[in-house]
């Protein structure tokens, strides 16, 4: 089976794959009829430059940029890789939590400008992480993981979760409670219709001065633009590893100390982007075989 991959995916599964060509779909100029599987990291599928397309082998849990509708019409298979990147993408949050709160990125800037004179650097301070209010917006597998981890910082968990499920791991609130609520608010819920600008102008408004909201979950889930207004007043702050138009981040945002900024790293470690490649291999594999597919969407 000819599969086209969009690049070449990290870790040595990706040489199970026989007969693969790893080509940007940037590059595609004409109809590939003869490739039947592709491998893509959320990239919107050219269906009119691949009639021949079985299957789609989604390199990351969410699928929103793929045009999920229209692969379904056509009765292409579709998997994504959930579970494996639940831990990495958990650990970024709570480095971008330290970092937003403990001001790490601006201290080591202060540090390299050689603004660090006195013992300490006098006026510097943060706000304390343990024992604060975390809200976790979508108790789904990367929440819990996240909620797992607030245990070991002894803070209060607050969440809102779709399908209300009872999670010994914190207490439930609507959303707009939890953003009223909480120190800190971390957003780990998928993009869809539903999510899409959910904390929108109004809900931001609702955040406590001084609390900090963090995203690496989707840029659209936010009102981009009413979020670099707040963080421009310097109201709250933020860490941020996704944004509605990646790689462009908002220009106002550059500037500001009370923001940190990573380019979309959840699922970045080696171990995790080496699974989410088997994940995305033994998928394509199996439907070649057609056997049951590991993790359809
Ligand atoms: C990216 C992610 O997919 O899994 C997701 O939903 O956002 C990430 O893992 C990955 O970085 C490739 O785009």
């Amino acid at each position: 089976m000819k599969v086209l991959a969009t690049r070449r995916y990290p870790g040595p599964a990706f040489d199970e794959l026989a007969d693969v060509e790893v080509r940007p779909l940037s590059e595609l100029q004409e109809p590939r009829p003869e490739v039947e599987a592709l491998a893509v990291a959320n990239e919107p599928v050219p269906l009119e430059l691949l009639p021949g397309l079985r299957i789609v082998g989604n390199f990351g849990v969410g699928y929103d940029r793929l045009g999920i509708e229209q692969l379904r019409r056509r009765g292409v298979a579709v998997t994504n890789t959930p579970g494996v990147l639940d831990a990495a993408t958990a650990d970024l949050t709570f480095a971008l939590i330290l970092a937003a709160r403990r001001r790490v990125v601006e201290g080591d800037r202060r540090v390299r400008a050689g603004e660090w004179t006195g013992a300490w650097p006098d006026g510097f301070l943060a706000e304390e992480l343990t024992g604060s209010t975390l809200g976790i917006v979508g108790l789904g597998r990367i929440g819990r993981a996240v909620a797992r981890r607030a245990a070991g910082f002894e803070l209060r968990v607050l969440y809102t979760q779709r399908h209300r499920s009872d999670a010994a791991l914190g207490e439930f609130r609507e959303l707009d409670e939890l953003l009223r609520e909480a120190d800190i608010v971390t957003i780990h819920a998928p993009l869809t219709a539903e999510t899409h600008g959910l904390i929108d102008a109004r809900r931001l408004a609702l955040m406590k001065d001084g609390a900090a909201l963090v995203n690496t979950a989707r840029g659209e889930i936010v009102d981009e633009a009413a979020l670099a207004a707040e963080l421009v007043s310097g109201r709250i702050s933020a860490g941020l590893d996704v944004f509605a138009h990646e790689p462009h981040v908002p220009e106002e945002l550059l500037p500001l100390a009370n923001v940190v900024l990573t380019p979309h790293l959840g699922s970045g470690t080696r171990q995790t982007r080496e699974a989410m490649t088997e994940i995305v291999v033994a998928n394509i594999l199996a439907f070649e075989r057609g056997e049951s597919l590991l993790t359809p969407v």
